[in-house]
């Protein structure tokens, strides 16, 4: 029986968080320049997310570009850009096709102007789709997310709109570029790296970590269908004991 037909669909995470990693490595291995890889994780997302769509999970997160993605080399910097307009401009009907809302977090103003304007305009174009929302974190960090939460309330408490009592984890919450999501029940990593790498550390409180080797190029539907199937294995306690679970 393969993964994805030992999926309990009565139990599926609803918000699915993903850093897709090694596609460098993957190239490499090959003897073929780093865009390859990237281009070929394009493929890998593009699979991951219909399969999203037909199990039936809401939210799918992923780590496309960080932060500190910007101290690459500016010729890899400056093709991930590319790669990203051509992306979101080729398959905004693959996302209109599967129902797909396209949403972005992070820092989209540090992107360049036509990245900016063609995330905006697919953004919208998507707006009313309901089957699954595809959000790109971009320029993001999560470091930088929570101190910018933090800013925002504290100019709030400033303008006399709060009070400092008024600062719980669910105005905290409010302030974050995930506002309107559930929080990642599951957090996949792809090649074989175990780390966070300042990816949703608010949101990831009580998120189940699943690490693989395989690079992300390889990651392809039956690699989330594991995924998920072990996920499902996981007895999710929230700092109580099983006996209480039942
Ligand atoms: C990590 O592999 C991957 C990235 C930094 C970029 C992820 C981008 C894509 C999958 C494609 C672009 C996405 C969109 C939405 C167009 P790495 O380069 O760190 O690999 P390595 O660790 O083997 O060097």
């Amino acid at each position: 029986m393969g993964f994805k037909e030992q999926i309990d669909l009565t139990r599926l995470p609803q918000h699915i968080a993903i850093i897709m990693d090694g596609n460098g490595r993957w190239a490499k291995n090959q003897g073929k320049f780093r865009a390859l890889g990237h281009e070929s994780g394009v493929l890998s997302l593009k699979e991951i997310m219909e399969s999203c769509v037909e199990i039936g999970i809401k939210y799918l997160t992923v780590y496309a570009f960080s932060t500190e993605n910007w101290s690459r080399p500016t010729e890899e910097v400056n093709f991930l850009m590319e790669l990203l307009i051509s992306t979101i401009n080729q398959e905004t009907a693959t996302l209109t096709k599967n129902n797909i809302k396209l949403n972005a977090i992070g820092n989209i103003a540090s992107l360049p102007q036509k990245c900016i304007d063609d995330l905006d305009s697919a953004m919208q174009k998507t707006s009313a789709n309901t089957s699954c929302t595809l959000t790109l974190a971009l320029s993001y960090s999560a470091k930088w997310e929570i101190a910018e939460a933090a800013r925002k309330l504290a100019q709030q408490v400033k303008d006399g709109k709060i009070t400092v009592e008024d600062i719980n984890e669910e105005a905290f919450s409010s302030q974050l570029t995930t506002l309107d999501m559930p929080d990642p029940e599951l957090m996949i990593r792809t090649s074989g790296e175990h780390r966070v790498s300042n990816f949703l550390l608010w949101q990831m409180a009580y998120t189940e970590l699943y690490f693989t080797e395989t690079l992300w190029p390889d990651f392809r539907s039956e690699s989330l269908y594991e995924a998920i199937v072990d996920y499902q294995k996981r007895e999710r306690r929230f700092g109580k004991i099983s006996e209480q679970l039942i």
